[in-house]
């Protein structure tokens, strides 16, 4: 019997949090004959609610669930962590300034980046849901020097699964013929998905769609505003979504990309593709037994090089941003 993988959940309580701990707990995060032991991490008026939760998870009766511990210390919560998903954030509230934003993430995801250093287990990997994902993901790798800095990564992997989706509507195939799509950059409104790359039913996307205004003024825009657009039609941000999202992104971490596919993770840049080094940005990678690597020598047009840059100078001035408040 293999011995259970340690899952740590931030914001435990939230709404992701209650798509996602179910699901892991099922065995989706990675993989049917892998049981896991969930370690929830919350502030204290988040406890009571996790605790509810983790009666719900106990009313399952999952197979592969051997243990679920809930803490408000960071230091609990990741003791012996194997993959850690950090969804609590603080979000941005009416009329507050980038700044005021960056600096209240700061003050969560430094303790925790610190947390991990000290007692995650030696194999950990982070994937970092709350937003500014990309930029708290940078803070959490400052404050862990030890872990390897490539074990840190932001999550875009919601935006790839709607980039595809779109796609795929738009041109009548079903999802699994859509391949090699690819977002570029930030988290965020300025993210760029890609499809000058990506395949429908294996020809060129962009040959197959043939149409650049869809591209600029339809495509790009519902995909990088979707979360607006699902705030306005549900009342609430998305959810189920977005957790079903961070299940994707670590399992195909863990588990490797199809031969001839490739995936969207924010990881740190080596500098490829003009990136600058270090900053967490979104790029095409494959897997493969639990490692990643970037897809090399895509032709980028003129098109998608402005909007890579775009975003890009986004992240940069976020970097700025966190370094002027001594957070890296
Ligand atoms: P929510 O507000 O329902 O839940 C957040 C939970 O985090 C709350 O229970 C809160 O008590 C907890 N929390 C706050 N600070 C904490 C800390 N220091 N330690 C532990 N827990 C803490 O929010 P929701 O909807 O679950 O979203 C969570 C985050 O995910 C938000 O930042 C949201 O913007 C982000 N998000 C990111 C997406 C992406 O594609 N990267 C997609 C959708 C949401």
């Amino acid at each position: 019997t293999r011995t259970p993988v340690n899952v740590t959940v931030t914001g435990a309580a939230g709404q992701i949090g209650y798509a996602l701990l179910f699901r892991i707990a099922s065995g989706h995060l990675l993989g049917a004959d892998v049981p896991v032991k969930l370690r929830l991490l919350e502030i204290p008026q988040g406890l009571k609610a996790a605790e509810g939760t983790a009666m719900e998870l106990d009313d399952c009766a999952f197979p592969l669930l051997r243990g679920i511990d809930i803490s408000d210390d960071p230091n609990v919560a990741f003791d012996g962590a194997n993959v850690a998903l950090l969804v609590g954030a603080r979000p941005r509230t009416k009329g507050m300034e980038r700044g005021d934003l960056l600096e209240a993430n700061g003050g969560i995801f430094k303790p925790q980046g610190a947390a991990i250093n000290a007692h995650a287990a030696d194999d950990i990997k982070v994937l970092v849901v709350g937003n500014p994902a990309n930029t708290n993901a940078l803070i959490a790798q400052a404050a862990a020097p030890d872990v390897p800095r490539e074990r840190f990564t932001a999550m875009t992997r919601l935006d790839h699964n709607r980039a595809i989706s779109q796609l795929a509507q738009k041109t009548g195939v079903p999802v699994s013929e859509i391949r090699k799509l690819t977002i570029w950059g930030n988290h965020s409104a300025t993210q760029y998905p890609d499809i000058f790359h990506a395949e429908v039913a294996g020809k060129n996307a962009a040959e197959a769609v043939s149409d650049e205004q869809w591209l600029a003024d339809t495509f790009i825009p519902t995909v990088a505003k979707r979360g607006a657009a699902i705030i306005e039609a549900r009342g609430a941000s998305s959810a189920a979504s977005a957790a079903n999202a961070a299940i994707d992104h670590v399992h195909t971490w863990v588990n490797g990309t199809a031969d001839g596919n490739w995936t969207s993770m924010g990881i740190p840049s080596d500098g490829s593709y003009g990136v600058p080094e270090g900053l967490i940005s979104s790029f095409p990678v494959t897997t493969k037994d639990g490692t990643y690597e970037i897809v090399q020598g895509l032709e980028i047009n003129d098109f998608s090089r402005t909007r890579i840059d775009a975003s890009v100078k986004e992240l940069e001035e976020e970097r700025e941003a966190v370094r002027g408040l001594g957070l890296l």
